[in-house]
Order: structure tokens, then sequence, then C-alpha cells
């Protein structure tokens, strides 16, 4: 009985332990994405709405697509050569313009995007979605769906 017991406590706990705690899940990011999609379109043949599309921009030049008419702040920053790693647009969900501010040093920076994605489980699964959109570094090798995620542990945020 006791056994049984620990045993249970035992595996209880370590479902925990190997639970990935930040890595994001592309298939909650789907269902995520539909806050997005009052403004965004992704996929092969998405088009710009009130946001520019999404496809691709894990790994893109910050304001990088070219017929979509960015607010001036954000362009300013593009024109620095920054690109919108998964660690970057972490940090811009929470707050577009806080983001845009502190990366432009400017008080006055404004951004055309209002919303603003707070909880950093949502926000890595999003970035997990939107990274689906995105060729792989390495190429070739299709649909690896994040077999290291087992292996993440607490202490580490996504990278990449
Ligand atoms: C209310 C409309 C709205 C919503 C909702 C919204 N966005 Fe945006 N988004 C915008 C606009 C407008 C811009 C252009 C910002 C600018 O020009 O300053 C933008 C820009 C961006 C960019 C920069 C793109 C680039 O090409 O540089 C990213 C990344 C982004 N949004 C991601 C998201 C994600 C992910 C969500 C959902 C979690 C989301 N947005 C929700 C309106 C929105």
């Amino acid at each position: 009985m006791r056994q049984q017991l620990l045993a249970a406590a035992f595996f209880t706990a370590s479902a925990f332990v190997t639970m990935p705690a930040f890595a994001g899940d592309a298939v909650k990011g789907e269902a995520l994405f539909k806050k997005c999609a009052a403004c965004h379109k992704i996929g092969a043949d998405a088009k710009n709405a009130v946001g520019p599309a999404l496809t691709g921009v894990v790994g893109r030049a910050v304001a990088g697509v070219e017929d979509y008419k960015y607010g001036k702040s954000i362009v300013e920053l593009g024109e620095t050569g920054a690109v919108w790693t998964e660690e970057e647009i972490f940090e811009y969900l929470a707050n577009p313009k806080k983001y845009l501010r502190a990366k432009l040093d400017n008080k006055k920076a404004k951004s055309k995007m209002s919303f603003k994605l707070k909880k950093e489980d949502q926000r890595n699964d999003v970035i997990a979605y939107l990274a689906t959109f995105s060729p792989k570094a390495e190429e070739g090798d299709a649909a690896s769906e994040e077999p290291k995620a087992e292996e993440t542990t607490e202490e580490t945020t996504t990278t990449n």
C-alpha cells in the first residue's frame, strides 16, 4: 500500500518535471491565433489586413512586408537591420509600444498594434505556431515537431 502511494507520488512528480514549462505548443498557438486573426492573416496566400501578413515572420526583417504601410516607429527599427527572432517577438507581443520605445530609446515611439498578449505561455504557444510558417534554419527535414520538448527544463526559456 505504502509502496503504491510512493509510486503514485513519484509518477506525479516526474510528470511535472518533464512537462515543458515554457516550450511553445503550436497546437495551442493555433487556437490562440484567433486573437491575432482579427488583424493578421497567415498562410501561403495570406494578404495584409489591419496588420501585415505574418507568414514567415519568424526570421523576417522587422517591418519587412513591402506593400504594408507600417507605422513610423517600426519602420525606423526595421532600418536598423532588426530581425524578428522568436525572442524579439516574445518581447514585442507583451507590449508593442513599450517594445518600440525601448528598442529605439525614444519615449515618443508609437505602435500601430495596440493589442497586447501578456501571458508568457500564450506568447510562447503563439510563437511556436508562427514558426510553423517559417522555413527551419537547417531546412529539409519537414514537420519537425519539437522532439526536444521533453528535455526542456523549467529554467530554460524557449530559445528557437
Ligand atoms: C488590433 C489589431 C491587431 C491584433 C489583434 C494583433 N496585431 Fe500584430 N500588428 C497589428 C498592426 C497594425 C501591426 C503593424 C504595427 C506598426 O506598423 O507599428 C502589427 C504588427 C505585428 C508584428 C510585426 C510584423 C512585421 O512585419 O514587422 C508582429 C510579429 C505581430 N503584429 C504579431 C501579432 C500576433 C502574434 C498577434 C496575436 C497574438 C497580433 N499581432 C495581434 C495589429 C494587430
